[in-house]
Protein backbone atom coordinates (compact mmCIF):
# COMPACT_ATOMS: atom_id res chain seq x y z
CA UNK A 1 0.00 0.00 0.00
CA UNK A 2 1.77 3.61 -1.04
CA UNK A 3 2.68 5.70 2.08
CA UNK A 4 0.54 8.52 0.66
CA UNK A 5 -2.79 6.36 0.66
CA UNK A 6 -2.76 6.83 4.34
CA UNK A 7 -2.47 10.85 4.28
CA UNK A 8 -5.74 10.93 2.05
CA UNK A 9 -7.63 8.22 4.30
CA UNK A 10 -8.14 10.62 7.28
CA UNK A 11 -10.03 13.25 6.13
CA UNK A 12 -12.32 11.03 3.48
CA UNK A 13 -14.20 8.30 4.37
CA UNK A 14 -16.60 6.69 2.24
CA UNK A 15 -20.21 6.64 3.68
CA UNK A 16 -20.96 4.72 6.06
CA UNK A 17 -17.38 3.81 7.27
CA UNK A 18 -17.20 5.35 10.90
CA UNK A 19 -14.31 8.23 10.70
CA UNK A 20 -12.44 7.30 14.13
CA UNK A 21 -8.89 7.80 15.60
CA UNK A 22 -8.92 3.88 16.04
CA UNK A 23 -9.58 3.10 12.43
CA UNK A 24 -7.11 5.38 11.18
CA UNK A 25 -4.68 4.35 13.26
CA UNK A 26 -5.17 0.36 12.11
CA UNK A 27 -4.75 1.45 8.47
CA UNK A 28 -1.74 3.65 9.32
CA UNK A 29 -0.10 0.39 11.08
CA UNK A 30 -1.12 -1.82 8.25
CA UNK A 31 0.15 0.46 5.52
CA UNK A 32 3.57 0.60 7.94
CA UNK A 33 3.64 4.35 8.43
CA UNK A 34 4.88 5.49 11.47
CA UNK A 35 3.23 8.35 13.98
CA UNK A 36 6.37 10.33 13.71
CA UNK A 37 5.86 10.28 9.79
CA UNK A 38 2.29 11.58 10.28
CA UNK A 39 3.94 14.27 12.09
CA UNK A 40 6.68 15.23 9.83
CA UNK A 41 3.70 15.95 7.47
CA UNK A 42 1.89 17.31 9.36
CA UNK A 43 4.52 19.66 10.16
CA UNK A 44 5.41 19.86 6.72
CA UNK A 45 1.73 21.63 6.17
CA UNK A 46 1.14 18.67 4.13
CA UNK A 47 -2.84 19.48 2.85
CA UNK A 48 -4.75 16.35 3.46
CA UNK A 49 -6.12 15.43 -0.48
CA UNK A 50 -9.59 14.00 -0.60
CA UNK A 51 -9.63 11.23 -2.71
CA UNK A 52 -12.52 8.81 -1.45
CA UNK A 53 -12.13 6.08 -4.14
CA UNK A 54 -8.75 5.18 -2.71
CA UNK A 55 -10.53 6.02 0.93
CA UNK A 56 -12.85 3.75 -0.05
CA UNK A 57 -9.90 0.90 -1.13
CA UNK A 58 -8.00 0.85 2.32
CA UNK A 59 -10.95 0.79 4.39
CA UNK A 60 -12.69 -2.14 2.52
CA UNK A 61 -8.38 -4.16 2.37
CA UNK A 62 -9.06 -3.34 6.66
CA UNK A 63 -12.76 -4.56 6.61
CA UNK A 64 -12.19 -7.45 4.08
CA UNK A 65 -8.42 -8.40 6.64
CA UNK A 66 -10.63 -8.58 9.68
CA UNK A 67 -14.20 -9.69 8.84
CA UNK A 68 -14.54 -13.26 11.23
CA UNK A 69 -15.91 -14.08 7.72
CA UNK A 70 -13.43 -14.72 5.86
CA UNK A 71 -11.38 -17.59 4.89
CA UNK A 72 -8.52 -18.90 7.12
CA UNK A 73 -5.53 -17.78 5.88
CA UNK A 74 -4.17 -21.09 6.43
CA UNK A 75 -6.20 -22.31 3.66
CA UNK A 76 -5.13 -19.66 1.74
CA UNK A 77 -6.85 -16.45 3.06
CA UNK A 78 -5.74 -13.21 3.72
CA UNK A 79 -4.29 -12.59 7.05
CA UNK A 80 -5.64 -10.59 9.59
CA UNK A 81 -2.38 -9.31 10.43
CA UNK A 82 0.78 -8.06 8.48
CA UNK A 83 3.34 -9.79 10.36
CA UNK A 84 5.94 -6.96 9.13
CA UNK A 85 4.24 -4.50 12.11
CA UNK A 86 5.99 -6.63 14.93
CA UNK A 87 8.65 -5.25 16.71
CA UNK A 88 11.78 -6.83 16.30
CA UNK A 89 13.58 -8.37 19.22
CA UNK A 90 16.36 -8.02 21.09
CA UNK A 91 15.65 -4.13 20.57
CA UNK A 92 18.72 -2.82 18.51
CA UNK A 93 18.82 0.64 19.67
CA UNK A 94 20.59 2.97 17.57
CA UNK A 95 23.03 3.68 20.79
CA UNK A 96 24.17 0.56 21.70
CA UNK A 97 27.12 0.26 19.11
CA UNK A 98 28.52 3.53 20.88
CA UNK A 99 28.09 1.73 24.58
CA UNK A 100 30.04 -1.02 22.84
CA UNK A 101 32.72 0.70 21.87
CA UNK A 102 33.31 3.23 25.40
CA UNK A 103 33.62 -0.48 26.75
CA UNK A 104 36.99 -1.14 23.88
CA UNK A 105 37.93 1.92 24.51
CA UNK A 106 37.53 3.50 27.96
CA UNK A 107 36.57 0.55 30.71
CA UNK A 108 38.08 -2.77 31.57
CA UNK A 109 36.26 -5.74 30.13
CA UNK A 110 35.31 -7.74 33.34
CA UNK A 111 36.83 -7.34 36.71
CA UNK A 112 36.88 -3.98 37.81
CA UNK A 113 34.37 -2.61 34.96
CA UNK A 114 33.20 0.62 35.56
CA UNK A 115 30.20 -0.14 34.01
CA UNK A 116 29.48 -3.21 35.64
CA UNK A 117 28.75 -1.81 38.53
CA UNK A 118 27.02 1.29 37.44
CA UNK A 119 25.00 -1.43 36.00
CA UNK A 120 24.22 -3.39 39.45
CA UNK A 121 23.76 0.01 41.25
CA UNK A 122 21.34 0.92 38.21
CA UNK A 123 19.46 -2.26 38.79
CA UNK A 124 19.40 -2.04 42.08
CA UNK A 125 17.80 1.20 42.43
CA UNK A 126 15.52 0.32 39.86
CA UNK A 127 14.29 -2.43 41.99
CA UNK A 128 14.19 -1.00 45.00
CA UNK A 129 17.13 -3.52 46.84
CA UNK A 130 20.51 -2.96 48.74
CA UNK A 131 22.67 -5.64 46.94
CA UNK A 132 23.24 -6.66 43.72
CA UNK A 133 25.82 -9.20 41.20
CA UNK A 134 25.62 -8.99 38.05
CA UNK A 135 25.74 -12.40 36.95
CA UNK A 136 26.68 -14.36 33.00
CA UNK A 137 23.19 -15.71 33.29
CA UNK A 138 19.72 -16.16 35.61
CA UNK A 139 20.68 -20.20 36.13
CA UNK A 140 24.22 -18.94 37.90
CA UNK A 141 21.80 -16.12 39.74
CA UNK A 142 19.82 -18.71 41.18
CA UNK A 143 22.28 -21.49 42.14
CA UNK A 144 24.23 -18.43 44.06
CA UNK A 145 21.26 -17.02 45.58
CA UNK A 146 20.39 -20.39 46.87
CA UNK A 147 23.94 -21.26 48.01
CA UNK A 148 24.29 -17.87 49.35
CA UNK A 149 20.84 -19.33 51.52
CA UNK A 150 22.82 -21.82 52.77
CA UNK A 151 20.77 -24.22 50.63
CA UNK A 152 22.87 -27.44 50.49
CA UNK A 153 22.87 -31.48 50.25
CA UNK A 154 19.83 -32.75 52.51
CA UNK A 155 17.97 -29.75 51.80
CA UNK A 156 14.43 -29.79 49.84
CA UNK A 157 12.91 -26.39 47.91
CA UNK A 158 9.69 -26.40 46.83
CA UNK A 159 8.78 -25.48 43.42
CA UNK A 160 6.00 -24.65 41.05
CA UNK A 161 6.64 -27.58 37.85
CA UNK A 162 5.25 -25.22 35.47
CA UNK A 163 8.37 -23.40 34.90
CA UNK A 164 11.69 -23.47 33.00
CA UNK A 165 13.92 -26.35 33.42
CA UNK A 166 16.83 -23.63 35.23
CA UNK A 167 14.74 -23.20 38.38
CA UNK A 168 14.71 -26.92 38.92
CA UNK A 169 18.45 -27.51 38.17
CA UNK A 170 19.52 -24.56 40.04
CA UNK A 171 18.51 -26.98 43.10
CA UNK A 172 20.28 -29.78 41.89
CA UNK A 173 23.27 -27.62 40.80
CA UNK A 174 23.31 -26.42 45.16
CA UNK A 175 22.97 -30.34 45.84
CA UNK A 176 19.68 -29.86 47.25
CA UNK A 177 16.09 -31.67 45.72
CA UNK A 178 13.35 -29.60 44.08
CA UNK A 179 9.95 -30.89 45.51
CA UNK A 180 7.30 -29.96 42.82
CA UNK A 181 4.00 -28.35 44.04
CA UNK A 182 0.71 -27.53 41.91
CA UNK A 183 0.18 -23.95 40.41
CA UNK A 184 -2.87 -21.96 41.11
CA UNK A 185 -5.24 -22.63 37.99
CA UNK A 186 -6.40 -18.49 38.28
CA UNK A 187 -2.83 -17.33 37.79
CA UNK A 188 -0.74 -19.91 36.65
CA UNK A 189 1.35 -19.01 39.62
CA UNK A 190 2.81 -21.37 42.73
CA UNK A 191 -0.36 -22.12 44.74
CA UNK A 192 0.61 -21.52 48.21
CA UNK A 193 -1.90 -23.89 49.60
CA UNK A 194 -0.49 -26.80 47.39
CA UNK A 195 3.22 -25.55 48.92
CA UNK A 196 1.82 -25.23 52.42
CA UNK A 197 0.97 -29.94 51.83
CA UNK A 198 4.62 -30.35 51.20
CA UNK A 199 6.54 -28.78 53.21
CA UNK A 200 8.25 -31.79 55.16
CA UNK A 201 11.67 -31.19 58.22
CA UNK A 202 13.73 -31.25 55.22
CA UNK A 203 12.24 -28.40 53.48
CA UNK A 204 14.83 -25.62 53.29
CA UNK A 205 13.27 -23.24 51.11
CA UNK A 206 10.49 -22.17 48.45
CA UNK A 207 10.91 -20.81 45.83
CA UNK A 208 7.99 -19.03 44.09
CA UNK A 209 8.74 -18.31 40.34
CA UNK A 210 6.79 -15.10 39.41
CA UNK A 211 5.45 -16.91 36.37
CA UNK A 212 5.54 -14.84 32.89
CA UNK A 213 6.10 -11.37 34.97
CA UNK A 214 3.16 -12.27 37.18
CA UNK A 215 3.83 -11.41 40.80
CA UNK A 216 3.24 -14.95 42.69
CA UNK A 217 1.36 -14.57 46.18
CA UNK A 218 4.24 -13.12 47.76
CA UNK A 219 2.05 -12.81 51.25
CA UNK A 220 1.30 -16.44 51.42
CA UNK A 221 4.85 -17.38 50.73
CA UNK A 222 5.98 -15.05 53.16
CA UNK A 223 3.61 -16.27 56.20
CA UNK A 224 4.45 -19.63 55.18
CA UNK A 225 8.39 -18.96 55.27
CA UNK A 226 7.93 -17.57 59.15
CA UNK A 227 5.80 -20.29 60.38
CA UNK A 228 8.31 -23.23 59.25
CA UNK A 229 11.17 -21.32 59.09
CA UNK A 230 12.13 -20.84 55.85
CA UNK A 231 13.72 -19.15 52.84
CA UNK A 232 12.18 -17.68 50.37
CA UNK A 233 14.47 -17.14 46.78
CA UNK A 234 12.50 -15.61 44.03
CA UNK A 235 13.01 -16.65 40.73
CA UNK A 236 12.43 -13.66 38.78
CA UNK A 237 13.56 -14.36 35.72
CA UNK A 238 10.83 -12.85 33.80
CA UNK A 239 9.58 -10.53 36.16
CA UNK A 240 11.76 -7.41 36.03
CA UNK A 241 10.19 -4.35 37.01
CA UNK A 242 7.15 -6.11 38.73
CA UNK A 243 5.36 -4.66 41.59
CA UNK A 244 3.27 -6.46 44.38
CA UNK A 245 2.35 -4.94 47.67
CA UNK A 246 4.43 -1.83 46.21
CA UNK A 247 7.53 -3.99 46.09
CA UNK A 248 9.33 -4.60 43.14
CA UNK A 249 9.47 -8.51 42.27
CA UNK A 250 12.86 -9.85 42.97
CA UNK A 251 13.72 -7.75 45.75
CA UNK A 252 11.36 -9.04 48.35
CA UNK A 253 12.42 -12.50 49.52
CA UNK A 254 15.40 -13.61 51.11
CA UNK A 255 17.08 -13.44 47.53
CA UNK A 256 15.88 -12.92 44.06
CA UNK A 257 17.40 -13.91 40.72
CA UNK A 258 16.77 -12.38 37.04
CA UNK A 259 17.89 -13.64 33.23
CA UNK A 260 18.73 -11.25 30.54
CA UNK A 261 18.97 -14.25 27.87
CA UNK A 262 17.92 -13.38 24.59
CA UNK A 263 13.93 -13.47 25.02
CA UNK A 264 14.02 -11.28 28.00
CA UNK A 265 12.69 -8.55 28.71
CA UNK A 266 15.87 -6.64 28.93
CA UNK A 267 18.59 -8.36 27.24
CA UNK A 268 22.25 -8.98 26.31
CA UNK A 269 21.85 -12.26 24.60
CA UNK A 270 22.54 -14.17 27.99
CA UNK A 271 22.77 -12.02 31.59
CA UNK A 272 21.70 -12.36 34.89
CA UNK A 273 21.33 -10.72 38.37
CA UNK A 274 20.93 -11.06 41.58
CA UNK A 275 19.14 -8.94 44.35
CA UNK A 276 19.01 -9.06 48.00
CA UNK A 277 18.26 -6.73 50.82
CA UNK A 278 20.68 -8.66 53.34
CA UNK A 279 23.89 -7.86 53.89
CA UNK A 280 24.95 -11.16 54.76
CA UNK A 281 23.73 -13.18 51.79
CA UNK A 282 25.46 -10.50 49.67
CA UNK A 283 28.14 -11.84 51.20
CA UNK A 284 28.17 -15.09 50.71
CA UNK A 285 26.35 -14.89 47.54
CA UNK A 286 29.27 -13.03 46.17
CA UNK A 287 31.58 -15.63 47.73
CA UNK A 288 30.08 -18.20 45.48
CA UNK A 289 30.23 -16.18 42.43
CA UNK A 290 33.87 -14.75 42.14
CA UNK A 291 36.21 -18.21 42.87
CA UNK A 292 35.46 -17.95 46.77
CA UNK A 293 37.13 -14.59 47.23
CA UNK A 294 36.05 -12.53 49.68
CA UNK A 295 34.08 -8.78 49.51
CA UNK A 296 37.72 -7.06 50.38
CA UNK A 297 40.18 -10.16 50.16
CA UNK A 298 43.40 -10.49 48.81
CA UNK A 299 42.65 -11.43 44.93
CA UNK A 300 44.65 -15.27 45.33
CA UNK A 301 42.80 -15.93 48.59
CA UNK A 302 39.74 -18.62 47.88
CA UNK A 303 38.08 -19.59 51.22
CA UNK A 304 35.61 -21.85 49.79
CA UNK A 305 34.91 -23.34 46.11
CA UNK A 306 33.17 -20.58 44.18
CA UNK A 307 32.99 -20.53 40.86
CA UNK A 308 33.59 -17.75 38.45
CA UNK A 309 29.78 -16.23 37.28
CA UNK A 310 30.70 -13.17 37.03
CA UNK A 311 29.31 -10.38 34.02
CA UNK A 312 31.70 -8.87 31.63
CA UNK A 313 31.54 -5.54 30.64
CA UNK A 314 29.80 -5.68 26.78
CA UNK A 315 26.39 -7.41 28.45
CA UNK A 316 26.47 -4.47 30.87
CA UNK A 317 27.10 -1.74 28.80
CA UNK A 318 24.38 -2.93 26.32
CA UNK A 319 22.05 -4.00 29.50
CA UNK A 320 22.73 -0.21 31.52
CA UNK A 321 21.64 1.26 27.88
CA UNK A 322 18.34 -0.35 27.93
CA UNK A 323 17.52 0.62 31.72
CA UNK A 324 16.04 4.17 30.72
CA UNK A 325 13.76 1.91 28.38
CA UNK A 326 13.27 -0.40 31.05
CA UNK A 327 10.08 1.85 32.46
CA UNK A 328 9.12 3.03 29.19
CA UNK A 329 8.63 -0.68 28.06
CA UNK A 330 7.08 -1.55 31.28
CA UNK A 331 4.64 1.03 30.99
CA UNK A 332 3.62 -0.15 27.61
CA UNK A 333 3.32 -3.72 28.54
CA UNK A 334 1.35 -3.14 31.09
CA UNK A 335 -1.19 -0.84 29.35
CA UNK A 336 -1.55 -3.03 26.25
CA UNK A 337 -1.12 -6.49 28.20
CA UNK A 338 -4.40 -5.00 30.72
CA UNK A 339 -6.20 -4.00 26.85
CA UNK A 340 -5.48 -7.18 25.31
CA UNK A 341 -6.69 -9.62 28.29
CA UNK A 342 -9.86 -7.60 28.36
CA UNK A 343 -10.37 -8.67 24.80
CA UNK A 344 -9.35 -11.67 25.41
CA UNK A 345 -11.77 -12.51 27.61
CA UNK A 346 -14.65 -12.01 25.94
CA UNK A 347 -13.60 -14.70 23.54
CA UNK A 348 -15.73 -17.91 24.60
CA UNK A 349 -13.07 -20.42 25.46
CA UNK A 350 -10.31 -17.82 26.17
CA UNK A 351 -9.32 -17.10 29.65
CA UNK A 352 -6.36 -14.84 30.67
CA UNK A 353 -4.22 -15.54 33.26
CA UNK A 354 -5.39 -13.58 36.65
CA UNK A 355 -3.03 -11.56 39.25
CA UNK A 356 -3.59 -11.19 42.79
CA UNK A 357 -4.74 -8.26 44.28
CA UNK A 358 -1.52 -6.73 45.78
CA UNK A 359 -0.12 -6.76 42.18
CA UNK A 360 -0.07 -3.30 40.50
CA UNK A 361 2.29 -4.12 37.60
CA UNK A 362 2.39 -7.46 35.81
CA UNK A 363 6.00 -7.67 33.88
CA UNK A 364 4.22 -9.46 30.70
CA UNK A 365 7.33 -11.25 30.03
CA UNK A 366 4.39 -13.73 28.49
CA UNK A 367 1.12 -12.74 28.57
CA UNK A 368 -0.65 -16.07 29.59
CA UNK A 369 -4.18 -17.36 28.94
CA UNK A 370 -6.20 -20.71 28.72
CA UNK A 371 -7.86 -22.38 25.80
CA UNK A 372 -10.71 -24.30 25.84
CA UNK A 373 -10.80 -25.92 22.48
CA UNK A 374 -14.97 -27.16 23.72
CA UNK A 375 -15.55 -23.55 22.08
CA UNK A 376 -13.39 -23.89 18.88
CA UNK A 377 -15.51 -26.79 17.48
CA UNK A 378 -13.00 -29.14 18.89
CA UNK A 379 -9.75 -27.54 17.27
CA UNK A 380 -6.74 -28.86 19.01
CA UNK A 381 -4.54 -26.30 20.53
CA UNK A 382 -1.58 -27.29 17.75
CA UNK A 383 -4.39 -26.39 14.88
CA UNK A 384 -5.59 -23.39 16.86
CA UNK A 385 -1.63 -21.94 17.13
CA UNK A 386 -0.90 -22.78 13.13
CA UNK A 387 -4.12 -21.07 12.10
CA UNK A 388 -3.14 -18.09 14.56
CA UNK A 389 0.41 -17.78 13.03
CA UNK A 390 -1.16 -17.95 9.49
CA UNK A 391 -2.94 -15.44 10.16
CA UNK A 392 0.04 -13.31 11.49
CA UNK A 393 -0.15 -13.77 15.22
CA UNK A 394 2.62 -15.70 16.97
CA UNK A 395 1.98 -17.17 20.02
CA UNK A 396 3.61 -20.01 21.76
CA UNK A 397 2.39 -23.29 23.35
CA UNK A 398 4.46 -23.10 26.65
CA UNK A 399 6.22 -25.39 29.17
CA UNK A 400 6.06 -29.39 29.70
CA UNK A 401 5.08 -30.08 33.55
CA UNK A 402 9.34 -30.35 34.86
CA UNK A 403 8.56 -33.57 36.57
CA UNK A 404 7.95 -35.57 33.26
CA UNK A 405 11.62 -35.25 32.54
CA UNK A 406 13.86 -38.53 33.54
CA UNK A 407 15.85 -36.82 35.82
CA UNK A 408 13.08 -34.61 37.41
CA UNK A 409 10.85 -37.75 38.01
CA UNK A 410 9.01 -37.20 41.52
CA UNK A 411 7.98 -40.12 43.96
CA UNK A 412 4.13 -40.60 44.67
CA UNK A 413 2.93 -43.02 47.17
CA UNK A 414 -0.27 -43.60 44.96
CA UNK A 415 1.67 -44.69 41.21
CA UNK A 416 2.24 -41.95 38.90
CA UNK A 417 3.04 -38.62 40.01
CA UNK A 418 0.72 -35.75 38.43
CA UNK A 419 0.00 -32.12 39.64
CA UNK A 420 -3.68 -31.57 37.91
CA UNK A 421 -4.05 -27.88 37.47
CA UNK A 422 -0.27 -28.28 36.05
CA UNK A 423 -1.36 -30.55 33.95
CA UNK A 424 -4.48 -28.53 32.44
CA UNK A 425 -1.75 -25.51 32.19
CA UNK A 426 0.61 -27.13 29.94
CA UNK A 427 -2.14 -29.16 28.15
CA UNK A 428 -4.26 -25.71 27.55
CA UNK A 429 -1.84 -22.68 28.46
CA UNK A 430 -0.87 -20.16 25.33
CA UNK A 431 1.91 -17.67 25.59
CA UNK A 432 1.93 -14.12 23.88
CA UNK A 433 5.49 -12.49 23.80
CA UNK A 434 6.26 -9.34 25.39
CA UNK A 435 7.74 -7.30 22.62
CA UNK A 436 4.52 -8.10 21.01
CA UNK A 437 3.27 -6.42 23.91
CA UNK A 438 5.16 -3.46 22.44
CA UNK A 439 3.46 -2.85 19.69
CA UNK A 440 1.21 -0.19 18.96
CA UNK A 441 -2.21 -0.82 20.46
CA UNK A 442 -4.12 -1.56 17.11
CA UNK A 443 -1.76 -4.80 16.92
CA UNK A 444 -3.63 -5.78 20.29
CA UNK A 445 -6.90 -5.83 18.42
CA UNK A 446 -5.14 -7.28 15.83
CA UNK A 447 -4.43 -10.52 17.96
CA UNK A 448 -8.25 -10.45 19.72
CA UNK A 449 -9.54 -10.03 16.15
CA UNK A 450 -7.22 -13.20 14.48
CA UNK A 451 -8.22 -15.39 17.12
CA UNK A 452 -12.02 -14.54 16.69
CA UNK A 453 -11.77 -15.25 12.91
CA UNK A 454 -10.30 -18.63 13.78
CA UNK A 455 -13.20 -19.56 16.51
CA UNK A 456 -15.59 -18.35 13.64
CA UNK A 457 -13.67 -20.81 11.20
CA UNK A 458 -12.44 -23.38 13.40
CA UNK A 459 -14.93 -26.20 11.38
CA UNK A 460 -13.40 -25.44 8.16
CA UNK A 461 -9.94 -25.45 10.16
CA UNK A 462 -10.00 -29.04 11.32
CA UNK A 463 -7.28 -31.19 9.72
CA UNK A 464 -8.69 -32.96 6.52
C1 LIG B 1 11.67 -18.96 35.01
C2 LIG B 1 13.12 -18.99 34.60
N1 LIG B 1 14.04 -19.33 35.50
C3 LIG B 1 15.34 -19.34 35.18
C4 LIG B 1 15.79 -19.00 33.93
C5 LIG B 1 17.24 -19.11 33.62
O1 LIG B 1 17.81 -17.98 33.10
P1 LIG B 1 19.01 -18.07 32.03
O2 LIG B 1 18.46 -18.65 30.78
O3 LIG B 1 19.46 -16.67 31.90
O4 LIG B 1 20.07 -18.94 32.62
C6 LIG B 1 14.86 -18.60 32.97
C7 LIG B 1 15.23 -18.11 31.64
O5 LIG B 1 15.46 -18.67 30.67
C8 LIG B 1 13.48 -18.63 33.31
O6 LIG B 1 12.55 -18.26 32.41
Amino acid sequence: MHEQAIFLLFPALPNGIKHTHNLFQKVRIIAGVSNAAIRAKKKEGNQYQCNLALAAKISQEWSTMTSSEQKPALLGGRPVVNRDQWPTWPPRLPGMTEALRQVVEEDQWGVRSTIIAEFETTFAQSHDAQYALAMMNGTMALIAALKANGVGPGDEVIIPAYTFVASATAILQAGAVPIFADIDKQTFNLDPTDVAHRITSHTRAIMPVHIGGNPADMDAFGQLAKKHSLIVVEDAAQAHGAVYNGLKAGAIGDAGSFSFQSSKNITAGEGGMLLTNSEEVYERAFEVYNCGRTLNGPWYEHVSPGLNMRMSAFQAAILLYQMPFLEEWAVTREANGRYLEEQLNTIPGITCARRYPGTTRNAYHLLIFSYDQSHFDGLSKERFLEALSAEGVVATPGYQPLYRLPFLKQQSANGEFILPVTEDACQNGIWIRQFELLAERPMMDGIADAIRKVQAQAHALHES
